[in-house]
This record gives C-alpha cells, structure tokens and sequence, in this order.
C-alpha cells in the first residue's frame, strides 16, 4: 500500500493539553494509523505547555510579522506524535486552560489565535516544509475549521481535506469584521462561505469547503442532521449528508488497561473481576463514602455542562438513597452545577461523594471501583468515559444519544443487534427516565450472575482504536483515489 500522508490540525492534544475527549483522539489516532500505513504530523498551537516539550527543537520557518507579531514553525516528537507547532507567543503564550483566560472567559483574540493555526495549515498543505507535503489535510472541530477554506481561497492545487465535528456545540462564531483581519477575501462573506446569521462561523466555513465530513459516531452524524441536533448546521449539514459520515472513537488500551495501571489500587484482568472490590474500598475512603461492597457504587467522570445532563443526576438522588445506592462523582465545569453537587454531598454524608476538578489519576480509580458509570447526556458526539468503563467493569448506564447509543448494547436488546448486552440505556433523555433505569440496574446488580455477565461481555468489547483507525484510513484512500 502507498502510505498516505495527513496532516491532523488540532487545539489540544494528550498528553501534552486536554480539556476533553478531542485531546484523546487526536493523541491516539496518529499512533493506531501507523498501522494501517498512514503517516500523520499534528499542527497544534504552541501553548507554553507545548512550548516546554518541543523547546530546543528543529525550527523550520520564522516569521517577522505573523499575525501581529513574530513567529515559528517548529518540528518536533513527543510519546509517538510527530509535532509541528506554531509559536507565536502573542497568540498562544498564555498560562491555563487554552480557550478561556482565568476568569473562564474566552480570550477576546480567538478568532485571530485559531484562525492563524489554520492559514499554516494550509500553507503546510501547499508545501511550505518539503520534507512534509501531506495528501491530505485534517482539520479536528472549530479551531481548525478554518483549514479548508483556506485551501478553498487560496485557489490552488490543494490536498484534500476532511473535517471532523466532535461537538456542534462549539462553533467558532465571531463578528464579520473579523475577515479583514484573517487574510480571507470579503467574498466569503456569503452564504455558501463564511457568514453565519449576520456573522461567522469557523466550523461552518470547514464544513462548507472539506471533501469529507465526518464525526465520531454514526448516530450523531444522523441526529446533526436535524434541526435541533444540528444547532444551525443541520441544513448544511443535510445538503452534503453524501460526504458525511461517523467513524467512533477509540480508547488507547495501554493508558485504559486494568491489567497494568499505576493509578488504581489493585489490578486485574477479566477472570479477576473480584479484584474490583479492593479499588471499590479505596474509591469510598476516597469519596469518603460509607465502606460497603454491597451498596452499588455508581461512579460519574465528566465535565459540568448542560451537554452532560448532570442536572438531571442530581433529580435522582431520592431514588439513588431509597435503593441504597451511593454515588462518586468527579468533575469540573459550571459553577452552579459544582455548587448543588457539593451541596448534595454535605446533606448526604457516607452516600454522596463529590471531588470537584480534573484529576486524571482519580478518574481511572473510579473506573476500576465504581459498579457502574452514568452518562446520562443531552446530547453526545461519542463519548469516551464509557468505553473506558466498558474495560474496566464498571456497567455504563448512558442516554439514548449519539455515540452512548452505538457503544452500548442494553441488557433488553442483546437478541435484537446480535451483540451481548454491555449496559443500560434510557430515553427520553428525562430524571424520570434515568430513575427507572438506576432501580432497574439496582436490581440487575443484586443478581450477581446477570452482573457478571454484563461486565464480561464489556470487557470483551473492542474498544480500541484497531478498527477505527482503519476506518480513517480508507477514507483518506478513497479521497485520493478519487482525486488521482
Ligand atoms: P467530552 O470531550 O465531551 O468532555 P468525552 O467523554 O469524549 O467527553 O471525553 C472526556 C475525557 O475527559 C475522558 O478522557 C475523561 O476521562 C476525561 N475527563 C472528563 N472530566 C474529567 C475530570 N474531572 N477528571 C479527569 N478526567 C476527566
Ligand atoms: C467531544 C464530545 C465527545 C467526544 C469527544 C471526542 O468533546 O463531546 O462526545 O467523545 O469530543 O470526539
């Protein structure tokens, strides 16, 4: 097989910068496409958390003026990624979080911040390092959905070029003023360009100018297609529904391996499933919960927002406390999703524990102690927390969305798809829902045979990214094949 080149343009990348499951996979998919014959190098913005892991590395261009101040292109590798990072420390040489300043709001700048990683997208595109000139240009949500158009206006030959939407919540919207200042021509302020309700809109210029769209799981790329799942993209969405597709994320199986992680407290393979019960102890001296094996511990790793439907958790706890069911939960995000969560752990101590912040180390604890994790979503692009749960376990019980609905198969419908039940699901996405499946999980735990085979078949799921990256593979194959 000819090796394809790609370039992947992304904002954060593990484990280098992460605020979500888009760090995860743009740090795996490079490596699992090795085998399949697909050499990728990732633009990522040179964060000084970047910065400090490429310092002293090969610097391929300097610009006097990039932007509105100086700038580099650098090369570099870290953990199996082959880097090019853009520094320009006007834009990124900023302390936390990469899009919002301390007080959580964006940074003013960023239209210009991610629009500058995609001009060097493209112009990596025409060939401006030699020794790397991709056949194909990958642009991962907003932040780089600026490549194709780029591409697009600059009017020349061109690799080809993908957009892949992780979230349609997040669409890079800004004013239309912002065109002068990008380096794209006022033409694209039309509809079939840029402008986006009287603005515009990043991930709409990349979804209107790539070859191929596709998102992370093959329900939501049917739900985005409607008017509500789409959230103002669904018409454009609809018209070039024959060049999108979804393709599910993986989990990188060496981070997520219960057989050889550091992090938790004992480890185990699938015929040691008993082992759990030693984390399950650490877990609730952890969460400072009462020590119990027999209460089911059910376990929640996320970010607080509407998205993640953790408001509705919260309704629930009456029938998590009446079934006797405790709950850890570690997360960060809104402010008065943090709040009521606290709340709920000082009125209810021994049953309720709360960690709030990001803490990696903790979250795979929690995978190899909880019982069962809930991701009771709103909406759901794929979601990763139940991958890893189906590895570690720990039962999923998800909402009927997007990537929850693909990657989990219900304990009532296993005959019906063929595969062995792994979970729960419910739907509507409503607490009243979510309650009826929690008593019906707490019943199901109790039959200590139906649990166990509920945990086998998850932890026999494949949830690697083998397959998947293949999947990537043939797409950028069939795209140059088509181009030939
Ligand atoms: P999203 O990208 O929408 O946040 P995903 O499920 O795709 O959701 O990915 C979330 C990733 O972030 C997972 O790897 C999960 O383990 C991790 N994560 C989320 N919240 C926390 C947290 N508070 N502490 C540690 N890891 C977290
Ligand atoms: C987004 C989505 C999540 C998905 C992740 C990686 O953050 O919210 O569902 O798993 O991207 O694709």
């Amino acid at each position: 097989m000819t090796p394809v080149r790609v370039l992947a343009v992304a904002s954060e990348v593990y484990p280098i910068v992460k605020t979500g499951g888009l760090a995860d996979v743009a740090g795996a998919l490079p490596v699992a496409l090795k085998a399949h014959d697909v050499e990728m190098r990732t633009l990522m913005p040179g964060y000084p958390d970047v910065m400090r892991i490429v310092a002293g590395t090969q610097e391929i261009w300097r610009w006097p003026n990039y932007f509105g101040g100086p700038g580099r292109l650098l090369a570099g590798s870290y953990d199996g990624l082959d880097l090019f990072v853009l520094d320009v420390p006007h834009l990124y040489a900023r302390p936390g979080n990469p899009y919002v300043t301390p007080d959580g709001v964006d940074w003013p700048d960023n239209g210009l911040r991610f629009a500058a990683l995609s001009r060097v997208a493209a112009d990596i595109g025409h060939g401006l390092v030699p020794a790397f000139v991709p056949d194909v240009v990958h642009a991962h949500d907003w932040q780089a959905g600026l490549a194709p158009a780029y591409l697009h206006y600059d009017n020349r030959p061109r690799p080809a070029t993908v957009m892949t939407i992780h979230n349609m919540a997040y669409q890079g919207k800004f004013a239309r003023e912002l065109i002068g200042s990008i380096g794209l021509p006022w033409g694209s302020f039309n509809v079939h360009g840029l402008e986006y309700f009287g603005g515009i809109s990043f991930l709409k210029a990349g979804l209107q100018f790539a070859d191929r769209i596709t998102t992370v799981s093959p329900t939501y790329a049917r739900e985005i297609q409607s008017d509500e799942g789409g959230m103002g993209l669904g018409g454009l969405l609809r018209e070039r529904a024959h060049v999108l597709s979804g393709i599910l994320n993986g989990i990188d199986i060496s981070v997520w391996n219960p057989q050889a992680d550091p992090h938790i407290a004992y480890r185990y393979g699938a015929d040691e499933l008993t082992f759990r019960a030693a984390n399950k102890a650490v877990l609730q001296q952890q969460f400072n919960l009462d020590s119990s094996d027999e209460a089911p511990l059910l376990g929640v790793i996320s970010r607080l927002s509407w998205q993640k439907g953790l408001d509705l958790l919260l309704e629930t706890i009456p029938t998590i406390l009446g079934e006797g069911m405790q709950l850890a939960l570690l997360g960060s995000g809104d402010r008065d999703l943090q709040d009521r969560y606290q709340a709920a752990a000082r009125a209810n101590p021994g049953r309720i524990g709360v960690v709030i912040g990001y803490d990696e180390i903790l979250a795979h604890l929690l995978q190899a102690g909880s019982d069962a994790l809930i991701v009771p979503s709103r909406f759901e692009p794929c979601g990763l927390t139940q991958l890893c749960a189906l590895r570690y376990g720990a039962v999923p019980i998800v909402s009927r969305v997007g990537g929850l609905e693909d990657t989990i198969v219900d304990i009532g419908e296993a005959d019906a798809s063929g595969r062995d039940a792994t979970g729960f699901k419910f739907a509507p996405v409503t607490a009243e829902a979510l309650a009826g499946t929690l008593r019906k999980a707490n019943t199901a735990f109790h039959d200590k045979q139906t649990w166990r085979r509920l945990q086998r078949n998850g932890l026999a799921t494949d949830v690697s990214w083998r397959n998947r990256a293949g999947d990537y593979a043939a797409l950028y194959r069939s795209l140059m094949t088509e181009r030939a």
